[in-house]
């Protein structure tokens, strides 16, 4: 070779590489935020901006999971380093471990998922907030201001959520719960501008006095004579008192990538690796698995059993309880459990132990800038739509998320997940959650950043999109769209099932004892990073939207 040739050769190389260095990719819930995010990074800002001002539009044009009522956590890796942003809400300090019992300790259906009872304090702003200390590039303002804008001038009311608002007015309704709701998002008609101006207020206080602007002062008081009026436990204190707090993600090897993942008060993050790292040691060395065969979702939903035994009764919140991470992903443990599998029959669930001695919403999103940088972000207030509750004269919704603690042992919350001691409710305490932002690196850079709402179905949709990308060799698109399938250990042998699953399969499933439930779950946005490629994609059940430029 000349030296000519090799300098062409490596002029080339170099010149490929800055292309791809050049590329951002964003896959978010609903177009507005998408096309905020990827203006703030033509913009020059980070996919840390960017993610900070697409969770505030959320707050305002997907209101049944974007929100400043709630709470998520944002999973960062930049500049070569990894940070989570846990804004969590948590329990108001007259909360109490028996609050939705009645006098025979029996769990009050509902209490903790509709109206003002049912709210942890909001994390959502003052996890914003640090995110940008932290790792913003552009001026708060800036990136609260595309908020403002859309609920001060209003958006364009899309059908989906039009449809969306409507039905659960009509549920409510009902059920006879006594919500406002509806005074705020009653007239939603589709196609219409639709404005929130009590919102564009509390937004106008957020961009202004940034942290302050909600947890002090004006919005603060709003909210503590709300709750007052309302029956709500929240008061001026509570909010005072929150904070976002920086936590290490859980960072460990998985085949040949790095898995970043969610530490607790996520059980995501430890869920997702026990499935990967135990798929692995099930199938290293042997033929790839038929995509969705029997074989393998009976081999997924067994991991599955012993996943959700572990969650119910280690996982809680760190600041409150010790949680065994370090043992529930040990390599020699996880083989244990592995080993634990019966690859024919389905275990009988309640011999299934511990290892070691809703409607449901919430969104995602997962940002990669032209640096490299990456967001991965899921915030919440639990159901569709929270509490049902709009904080009057604040303009936003409450969440609903102390349904996530455990109300009473071994009773189910309304994602059918059990919990104890380690999950009770305890003032201050952050509430267990699924929520698994999660990001792959191969040999130091981005390859997949993922996440998907769903309750305790999120942690499926993200490990299962991991095997889609790495195992299956699927395309972003491929990756967010193929059928998935869940099982949690409770209800018993029960997997839940996206429609699209062979009916052979399903046939055979049910011959082997499950009871098949078929009900779409999550909203996966993803990008996968194939060869300095960029490849991004939301889930086309959704009203998602992804660009690559
Ligand atoms: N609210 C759902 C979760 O955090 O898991």
């Amino acid at each position: 070779m000349t030296k000519r040739f090799i300098y062409l050769l490596v002029t080339l190389w170099v010149s490929a590489s800055v292309v791809a260095k050049e590329q951002a990719a964003v896959a978010m819930p609903d177009k507005f935020s998408a096309d905020v995010a990827k203006q703030i990074l033509q913009q020059g800002g980070n996919a840390v901006d960017a993610a900070i001002a697409a969770e505030f539009v959320l707050a305002v044009t997907l209101p049944e999971a974007g929100n400043i009522g709630g709470g998520g956590f944002m999973l960062i890796y930049k500049d070569n380093k990894s940070d989570f942003i846990d804004y969590r809400e948590k329990a108001p300090s007259r909360a109490h471990r028996d609050m939705y019992l009645d006098e025979n300790k029996n769990v009050i259906p509902g209490k903790s998922l509709f109206g003002p009872l049912a709210s942890g304090v909001p994390g959502t702003v003052a996890g914003m907030w640090l995110a940008h200390q932290k790792h913003g590039s552009l001026p708060w303002k800036t990136l609260v201001e595309p908020a403002y804008k859309l609920a001060n001038d209003g958006f364009v009311m899309p059908q989906a959520l039009a449809g969306y608002i409507h039905r659960y007015i009509k549920r409510i309704e009902q059920k006879g719960l006594k919500l406002n709701f509806a005074n705020y998002f009653g007239s939603a008609k589709t196609g219409e501008v639709f404005k929130q101006p009590e919102l564009a207020a509390t937004l106008a206080r957020i961009r202004d006095q940034g942290h302050d602007g909600f947890y002090k002062g004006e919005t603060a008081k709003i909210i503590a004579q709300f709750m007052q009026k309302a029956g709500g436990l929240i008061h001026e204190a509570d909010l005072a008192a929150y904070q976002a707090a920086a936590r290490t993600p859980i960072q460990k090897d998985w085949r040949e990538y790095q898995v970043l993942t969610s530490p607790p008060p996520s059980s995501g993050g430890v869920a997702v690796y026990q499935w990967l790292a135990m798929y692995q040691d099930l199938t290293a060395g042997k033929q790839t698995l038929a995509h969705n065969g029997v074989e393998y979702i009976h081999l997924l939903s067994e991991i599955g059993k012993r996943v959700f035994a572990d969650r119910a009764k280690y996982l809680g919140d760190p600041d409150f309880v010790s949680v065994p991470v370090k043992q529930l992903i040990d390599d020699k443990y996880i083989a244990r459990r592995a080993g634990e599998v019966n690859r024919k029959q389905i275990s009988v669930s309640k011999d299934v132990k511990p290892g070691l001695h809703e409607s449901e919403e919430t969104t995602h999103f997962s940002i990669v800038d032209k640096w490299g940088n990456a967001v991965s972000n899921t915030t919440t207030i639990n159901l569709g739509f929270g509490s049902g509750v709009v904080v009057e004269g604040a303009g936003f919704i409450l969440n609903d998320e102390m349904d996530d603690f455990s109300s009473k042992p071994g009773v189910a919350n309304v994602f059918g997940a059990v919990g104890g001691k380690a999950n009770e409710i305890q003032p201050h305490k952050r509430m267990l959650s699924s929520m698994s932002p999660t990001i792959l690196l191969k040999d130091g850079k981005i390859f997949m950043v993922t996440g998907s709402p769903g309750g305790t179905t999120i942690i499926t949709s993200v490990y299962q999109s991991i095997l889609n990308a790495v195992e299956y060799h699927m395309t972003a698109q491929q990756t967010v769209d193929s059928p998935r399938f869940h099982h949690q250990l409770w209800p018993k042998d029960t997997i839940r099932m996206h429609a699209g699953i062979d009916q052979g399969v399903q046939s055979k499933l049910s011959e082997m004892g499950y009871k098949l439930d078929n009900r779409h779950f999550g909203d996966l946005q993803a990008i996968i990073n194939r060869d300095g490629q960029l490849d991004a994609a939301s889930e086309s059940s959704g009203r998602g939207q992804s660009y690559v430029f």
